[in-house]
């Protein structure tokens, strides 16, 4: 088979590219493993995905060069995915924090770049496994379950680790080293935290509790909220920190964001000095959590006989917990992958590898990796449809 341009991958980045190249006129082939495409899409965002986020910064994204993805973002940008979904008649609703989210369901989003295939021509081949590449007189040779096929442009669109189960496989890392570009390295974020036994015999109890608490880690700090597991934490802010956290960091959490423990207690005793001070912590923290707490602080007794040191060692232990997870749950759960394809070694404006003419590289495989709440989809399509522009 011949076509101008074959794309790996028909999730979020590569259909979007795939849209665009088809639309200047080349003829288009997507391939993918899977029997159905955007299978990420249609399970992102609890099934409704987060397909973008109002506000788009750069300082939003993780990278060894986080200039390198403004290129992309700048020339396609949230309102212009917003375009889209709004000309497609698909019905969305901000959830919190700028986060976009279809109000039916995600299959909407995966419909709308399937239909607009369609329309400009692209082919789409599932189902369809790609054995090896080899270059041949500045054309690329494909061998494939399907037979074999030939292109002058070659795009990687095959995401990163996570989530195996999918068939996530950490292709487009391979055919990067196979070419010689260099990676940086990859690990799972977005990602649950665990902890060691000796923690987890202290937080068990609190499994499935869930805060509002602001996490912090290596210069990041997260407010949403968080949730105590039977293995660790978990929950937006958690999920958030991780990106920035490596193994052998503490995490400085408090876990009543927003409110004034000290004062509260303080307060509390002046009026109610008779209440346990487990029940007036509970009237601030969760009563699980407010148990677990003062039993560690080792208080006991009614708030009159607390002086304010001991509510102030109280507050500190909600305010300034400081907890050392050992690890995570891996890309079994992660929903993104930080590292991948060295933007060192790639054109921002194009995704064109520098040294190999022809070779592109979108999407999460890439070394961009966004914040929770939808900027990862925004890097896929920004980054998808830079690539279209010139393949
Ligand atoms: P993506 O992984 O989407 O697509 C890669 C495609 O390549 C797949 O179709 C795969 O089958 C195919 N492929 C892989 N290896 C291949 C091979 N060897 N041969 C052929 N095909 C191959 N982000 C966000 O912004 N908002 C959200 O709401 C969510 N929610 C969310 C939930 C969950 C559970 C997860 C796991 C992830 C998210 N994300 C998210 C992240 C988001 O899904 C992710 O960043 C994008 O899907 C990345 O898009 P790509 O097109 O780069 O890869």
């Amino acid at each position: 088979m011949e076509a101008e341009v074959v794309i790996i991958g028909a999730g979020a980045a590569g259909m979007m590219c795939a849209i665009e190249a088809a639309r200047r006129g080349r003829s288009v082939v997507v391939l993918d493993h899977a029997k159905a495409p955007g299978e990420k899409i249609r399970i992102s965002g609890g099934g409704r995905c987060n397909f973008t986020n109002l506000d788009i910064q750069p300082d939003r994204f993780l990278s060894q060069n986080p200039r390198f993805a403004l290129s992309a973002l700048k020339r396609f940008t949230q309102w212009d995915f917003i375009a889209m979904i709004d000309a497609a008649g698909i019905p969305w609703h901000e959830k919190t924090l700028g986060q976009l989210f279809c109000d039916r369901s995600a299959k909407d989003v995966i419909a709308m770049l399937l239909g607009h295939m369609q329309d400009s021509g692209a082919r789409l081949k599932l189902d369809t496994t790609v054995t090896a590449i080899t270059r041949q007189n500045a054309r690329f040779r494909l061998e494939s379950s399907g037979g074999v096929i030939h292109c002058d442009s070659l795009v990687i669109a095959s995401g990163g680790k996570s989530i195996p189960k999918m068939g996530a496989t950490g292709f487009g890392y391979r055919i990067a080293e196979q070419f010689d570009l260099p990676l940086i390295e990859t690990r799972p974020a977005l990602v649950p935290l665990t902890f060691a036994e000796q923690d987890l015999e202290q937080t068990r109890p609190l499994s499935g509790t869930s805060v509002q608490a602001s996490v912090a880690c290596n210069g990041a700090r997260f407010a949403e909220g968080l949730l105590f597991t039977h293995r660790g934490l978990s929950g937006p802010s958690v999920l958030q920190i991780s990106s920035y956290w490596k193994e052998g960091d503490l995490l400085e959490v408090d876990l009543a964001a927003g409110a004034d423990v000290s004062a509260d207690l303080k307060a509390m005793r002046a009026e109610a000095g008779r209440m346990s001070i487990k029940n007036a912590l509970a009237r601030i923290v969760p009563e699980k959590l407010a148990a677990v707490v003062v039993a560690e602080t080792g208080l006991t007794g009614n708030l009159a006989d607390q002086n304010n040191a001991a509510l102030e060692r109280l507050a500190s232990r909600v305010h300034a917990w400081q907890i050392k997870p050992v690890g995570s749950e891996g890309y079994r759960t992660a929903e993104v992958t930080l590292g991948g394809v060295d933007t060192d070694a790639l054109d921002a404006r194009t995704m064109e590898a520098k040294d190999v003419p022809g070779l592109y590289f979108i999407g999460e495989v890439v070394d961009v990796t966004g914040w929770l709440g939808g900027y990862n989809f925004q890097w896929a399509w920004s980054s998808g449809w830079a690539a279209g522009q010139v393949v």
